[in-house]
């Protein structure tokens, strides 16, 4: 009999028969509480469980005594609790690898379009207001030649470095536990302590995952050593920055701009300071949304879960300690 699972994402068509051929699937709309009340049984039945966005903790754990992996479709698992997972024997799996470059690309964005003040210009000659002469008042300043400050030295932090250092002839620093000589022989990148980075960067780039110990580690002593011209971009996790202090930096003046991907709270409410304020450039946590990179992640995620429930484990598991 095949295992049975839970999807809550819809899938495309090939990737969903491909799905099909290894389980018997039920996809749901969400794993809300209201959703597993609702689909209980099948819930209860499930080994498996695939999909973005919504909490698995002890509360859902609870509810799936047959559970063997989740596998979910993104790099960042702070939607789940590991400890609990792990001590359930669950494994986790995930992305880490095929949204790389594409991370990158949306960094690299965020550097320019704040800069150079694209989001903003661009809505200014679409409200027809090109007609006065440009000065001053609508310059933005160089990224070519600066200096690219990197929290996260993980793959995306690589590929931005990468990005950067050839692309743009920018001097990179990073900050990080280990130290990375890939980086340091091939983009010429310097490893410095946290407080070096914020004051020497023109950009200071944020790819972390959110944990205990990233939690706010951007706030208002941080902000404060940044230079007053440069620019803070986050594509990692929202929390890691004190959205409250980064807003009062950017309005007093302690810094010139932001560029962010990820917010504290997602939406973004509609009422947040951030979204008044003329130096932020906002997506909607879209660091890895293209067509490409979005069905790459979905076709991972759909092998992970047939490796950890029909196969075996070679990669992009999370706790693999749980692996006997
Ligand atoms: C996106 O934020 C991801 O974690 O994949
Ligand atoms: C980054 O998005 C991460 O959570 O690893």
């Amino acid at each position: 009999m095949k295992p049975a699972v839970i999807l809550y994402k819809s899938l495309p068509d090939d990737l969903r028969a491909k799905l099909d051929a290894h389980f018997t699937v039920t996809e749901v709309s969400d794993i809300s509480p209201e959703s597993v009340k609702q689909h209980a049984a099948q819930f209860q039945q499930a080994q498996g469980l695939l999909g973005s966005g919504g909490k698995v903790n002890g509360d859902l754990l609870a509810q799936m005594p047959a559970l063997r992996a989740c596998s979910t479709v993104s790099v960042g698992y702070d939607n789940f609790d590991v400890a609990a997972l792990s001590q359930r024997g669950v494994v986790l799996m995930h992305t880490p690898t095929v949204l790389t470059e594409t991370v990158a690309d949306t960094l690299m964005a965020l550097v320019l379009s704040s800069a150079r003040r694209v989001t903003e210009l661009d809505a200014w000659v679409k409200a027809g207001q090109w007609q006065a002469s440009i000065g001053p008042q609508h310059y933005g300043v160089d990224v070519h030649h600066k200096t690219l400050g990197i929290l996260g030295m993980g793959r995306i932090g690589m590929a931005a470095a990468q990005r950067a250092h050839f692309g743009f002839g920018m001097n990179i620093l990073y900050n990080a536990r280990r130290q990375h000589s890939e980086a340091e022989t091939r983009f010429g990148a310097r490893a410095c302590d946290l407080e070096t980075l914020l004051k020497e960067s023109d950009f200071v780039c944020v790819i972390l995952p959110m944990t205990e110990q990233t939690h706010h580690m951007i706030g208002a002593a941080q902000l404060k050593l940044m230079k007053p011209s440069a620019i803070l971009i986050n594509v990692g996790r929202g929390p890691v920055v004190d959205e409250q202090a980064l807003i009062s930096a950017l309005q007093d003046g302690t810094i010139h701009a932001a560029g962010l991907d990820v917010f504290e709270q997602e939406p973004v409410p509609a009422d947040s300071a951030l979204l008044k304020l003329p130096n932020v450039v906002t997506l909607p946590h879209i660091g890895s949304a293209t067509h490409e990179t979005r069905y790459g992640m979905m076709s991972d995620a759909v092998d992970n879960l047939i490796a950890a429930l029909t196969g075996k484990i070679e990669k992009n598991c999370v706790n693999p300690e749980v692996v006997k």
